[in-house]
């Protein structure tokens, strides 16, 4: 099969690297792609939001199956046009994905379902979201409604806060259309875990547990950001919790979806709060993490493709995964600065000393190749991902690897995994 993968970042070199391992796998195809990637995949020149490129490159191409990796596309609704055109796809149709497209219709969703999650109102004026701030009190969390690159969310820790956050969103324009519309919702309190399951629209295959670090620095200080490091499994998700989780959130999450017309194929991704009254719904992702992919992949002993294939062709009932019994932990190597403003270009070197360590594997996020060099082009540069026996292990071993990486305009943090190691 000729499969085509959408997207440029860690996630999909990941997905690149073990779509390349398939026995199924013809020619793979990325757009754009990466440094990383190319070792994978023939990249192509065009863009992840293209979506008449990608539907004109796929027929030219006689692509088979195409596999999206951002969220972007999937929004935009890539997965209709090229089922139009007759193209096999992995991934949820726009309307499906809505589910992380607009934060309003996700939690009126739950609220009509009763799928467990925060209390919330949704406002389009700010004098009402402000009272309902009043009412209810600090902390409390703001949310735009639309995708915002992962900075759309601010936890509020004070009345004033919440308030100048709605001012920012809807009154001074802060994320743009994505910001029209906010959701106000209670603060929730507990262990955070990304929990995801593939599914066919139907029936639901859960995924290995894994836990990600949003905050830049160490100890979990520092700005959000879209992922600075991931370990599988995490160990508050246990079997109870897992089985809680599907139960409670993704099984009638997929029932409600196929209820309301917009049946959920692909992959979805719940990001969970372990709370005192059980696992609440966060915020629902209609694709892999990133990080987290890249430690699912790592650890997942069946071959990925024929999984996406019959989650795409309704088949999922009868499958099986099997999972290697050992744990994986990814460290973000970003450039300095980011999530905010930070340099691209800086070379980066020692990356074939890192990667021939036993044991690790380097996932490029955010490189370009320029005359034999690789580049940094992004704010998420690499993703230095060890396994292990133990989180422990693949801990000590990452960190290996990141000390010989030779890239003095990046950083990471230090302490990847620091919940599961100290506990
Ligand atoms: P989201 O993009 O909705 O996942 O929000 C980003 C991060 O903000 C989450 O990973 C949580 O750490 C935090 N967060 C979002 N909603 C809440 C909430 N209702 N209570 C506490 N923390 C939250
Ligand atoms: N790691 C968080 C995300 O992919 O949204």
């Amino acid at each position: 099969m000729n499969v085509l993968l959408i997207g440029s970042g860690g996630r999909e070199h990941a997905l690149a690297w073990s779509l390349s391992a398939s026995p199924l796998l013809g020619k793979l195809y990325c757009a754009p792609g990466n440094a990383g990637i190319a070792a994978e995949a023939e990249c192509v020149a065009v863009a992840a939001d293209d979506i008449a490129g990608l539907v004109a490159f796929a027929r030219r191409e006689r692509i088979d199956f195409v596999v999206v990796g951002p969220e972007g596309p999937l929004v935009l609704g890539l997965v209709d046009r090229l089922s139009e055109a007759g193209i096999k796809v992995f991934g949820p149709s726009g309307k499906a994905a809505a589910l992380e497209g607009s934060k309003a219709f996700m939690k009126d969703l739950c609220a009509k379902y009763g799928i467990p999650t925060a209390a919330y109102g949704r406002f389009t004026e700010a004098a009402k979201a402000k009272a309902f701030i009043r009412e209810r009190g600090a902390p409390i969390v703001v949310k735009a409604d639309g995708l915002a690159a992962g900075k759309g969310v601010m936890i509020a820790t004070t009345v004033s806060e919440a308030e100048a956050a709605i001012d920012a969103m809807l009154t001074g324009g802060q994320f743009g259309a994505a910001g029209t519309e906010v959701v106000v919702e209670e603060f929730l309190e507990g262990e955070e875990a990304s929990f995801f399951a593939l599914t066919d629209g139907a029936a639901a295959l859960p995924l290995a547990s894994a836990q990600d670090h949003k905050r830049a620095h160490d100890g979990d200080s520092g700005p959000n950001t879209g992922g600075m490091g991931a370990y599988s499994p995490a160990p508050v998700v246990t079997d109870a919790v897992a089985a809680d989780v599907m139960a409670r959130i993704i099984e009638p999450t997929i029932a409600a979806m196929a209820a309301e017309g917009r049946p959920f194929k692909g992959v979805l991704y719940a990001g969970v709060m372990l709370t005192k009254a059980g696992p609440k719904l966060l915020e629902y992702n209609v694709r892999f993490g990133d990080p987290e992919c890249q430690v699912l992949c790592v650890r997942l002993m069946s071959d990925l493709l024929p999984a996406l294939i019959a989650a795409a062709e309704g088949v999922l009932r009868s499958f099986q995964l099997r999972w290697y019994d050992k744990a994986a932990l990814t460290v973000v190597m970003a450039a300095k600065g980011y999530p905010d403003a930070y340099r691209k270009g800086t070379e980066i070197r020692g990356l074939e000393k890192a990667a021939a360590l036993p044991d690790v594997t380097v996932f490029h996020a955010g490189t370009k190749g320029e005359d034999g060099r690789i580049l940094a082009n992004g704010g998420r540069v690499l993703n230095v991902t060890a396994t292990g026996r133990t989180i422990a292990e693949a801990q000590q071993r990452a960190y290996e690897a990141v000390d010989l990486i030779d890239w003095p305009e990046g950083f990471c943090r230090r302490d990847i995994g620091w919940r599961a190691i100290g506990s």
